[in-house]
């Protein structure tokens, strides 16, 4: 079971930036870092509207004078003080998360960042170095990778359970943008303007997700890829609404990738499927606490979350809060990723290097993985879907 006991010296102070009234992510990062009490949630500036961004903090409990106005206010008061932030979260549109993590990084914060972790690569490999040289965590907010089965995916490679991967499919394709949403959401809006959103937008918004889970479980390596992708909302070109990509893997492995934002009557559709040589694995994220173990001649298998059959003794598949037949889902599996911010927090601050080489959590790399896969598919797509090298 997860160890609800607290294993810090002191809950760390925590603040954050973006995700202010409102805000489809917000309410997230504020649940999974104050659950198990390894964060206090101490200031902010929560919003591009100062005042309202002063006011949801204050109802959401903190004190006035740590509502700041904006992110470089907060970083500069919050270093005058004894008390001041120690870590933060970035939770604002794709185009501001490189300027708010470097300033974030330089007042010495530790950083959980959101995804895209940026639009340009070398602005992801500078804020990697960054963060080397300060001494810090930087953490990418890849909030699906928390789920206990996709740990057990993981061990299932690892251990040679399914044999050699031959194909991933990969897809996060729902249909909530299949008409012209952003008239009217500010948050749809600024996904569809390529200043914001950066030169992609169902790629880099959705695609990222199962691309950095499949990274995760198989360890495989992108060697090239092809990228089709169309607005079938006009208005939104050049951005994308829609996306295949055909990828090919370090070592002859291959794969696919559907985003889209226009499947109609999809509610997310965000699956993981792994082939191996004797067996394949699946998991879809509307099914949390199950994965699909298909082995070639035999009956399917459902394999249960919480139950002793699992590759148990891996912390991330056993971190079950409840037993297995209880529905966990995606707060618990953001949870458990804050948690393991929190130990790589403390660990950075004791240079426990050792510990941080044995510790997963979602890191610049994989951000950096991300920011790369958007690139190169737009290169691909925008030449005609021509193959193109990744690195
Ligand atoms: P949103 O538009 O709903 O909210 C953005 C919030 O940030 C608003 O409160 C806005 O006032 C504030 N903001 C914008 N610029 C700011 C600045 N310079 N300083 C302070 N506050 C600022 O956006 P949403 O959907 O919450 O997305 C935010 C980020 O989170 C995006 O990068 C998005 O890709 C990512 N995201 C990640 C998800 C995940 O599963 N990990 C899910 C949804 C979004």
């Amino acid at each position: 079971m997860f160890n609800e006991e607290f294993q810090l010296d002191a809950p760390i102070r925590w603040g954050m930036v973006g995700g202010g009234r409102g805000s489809e992510i917000g309410y997230s990062h504020r649940a999974a870092a104050q659950r198990d009490r390894l964060f206090t949630f101490v200031a902010a500036a929560l919003d591009l509207d100062a005042e309202r961004g002063r006011d949801f903090g204050t109802k959401l409990g903190l004190v006035p004078e740590r509502c700041y106005p904006d992110y470089k206010t907060l970083f500069a008061e919050e270093a005058k003080r004894e008390d001041g932030i120690q870590a933060v979260s970035i939770a604002t549109p794709n185009s501001t998360h490189y300027e708010i993590a470097k300033a974030a990084l330089e007042a010495g914060l530790h950083v959980i960042c959101e995804k895209p972790a940026t639009i340009h690569v070398e602005d992801a490999l500078e804020l990697k170095a960054l963060a080397e040289k300060q001494n810090k965590m930087l953490a990418v907010m890849y909030g699906y990778t928390g789920f206990q089965m996709v740990h057990q995916a993981r061990e299932m490679v690892r251990r040679g359970d399914i044999g050699a991967v031959r194909v991933i499919q990969m897809s996060f394709a729902h249909g909530f943008h299949n008409t012209e949403i952003e008239k009217n959401s500010p948050g749809a809006k600024w996904r569809m303007n390529p200043e914001v959103s950066g030169p992609s937008f169902i790629i880099g918004d959705c695609g990222t997700h199962p691309f950095y889970m499949a990274g995760m479980i198989t360890g495989l390596k992108v060697k090239s890829l092809m990228c089709s992708r169309q607005s079938f909302i006009e208005s939104r070109a050049p951005l994308e609404d829609n996306a295949h990509v055909v990828f090919q893997f370090e070592g002859g492995a291959v794969g696919t990738l559907w985003a889209s934002a226009i499947n109609s009557g999809s509610m997310h559709q965000q699956k993981v499927r792994i082939v191996g040589e004797k067996a394949s694995l699946e998991w879809w994220d509307e099914y949390p606490n199950q994965l699909r173990y298909e082995v070639q001649g035999e009956p399917v298998r459902i394999l249960e979350r919480g139950m002793g059959y699992l590759h148990n003794d891996d912390p991330g598949v056993s971190a079950n809060r409840q037993g297995g037949g209880h529905a966990e889902g995606f707060f618990e599996s953001w949870a458990n990723l804050y948690h393991r911010y929190a130990l790589a927090i403390d660990a950075y601050n004791r240079d426990d290097k050792a510990f941080l080489e044995s510790h997963w959590y979602p890191d610049i790399d994989g951000g950096i993985d991300g920011v790369k896969m958007v690139n190169a598919c737009v290169k691909s797509a925008d030449n005609g879907a021509v193959w193109v090298d990744y690195d």
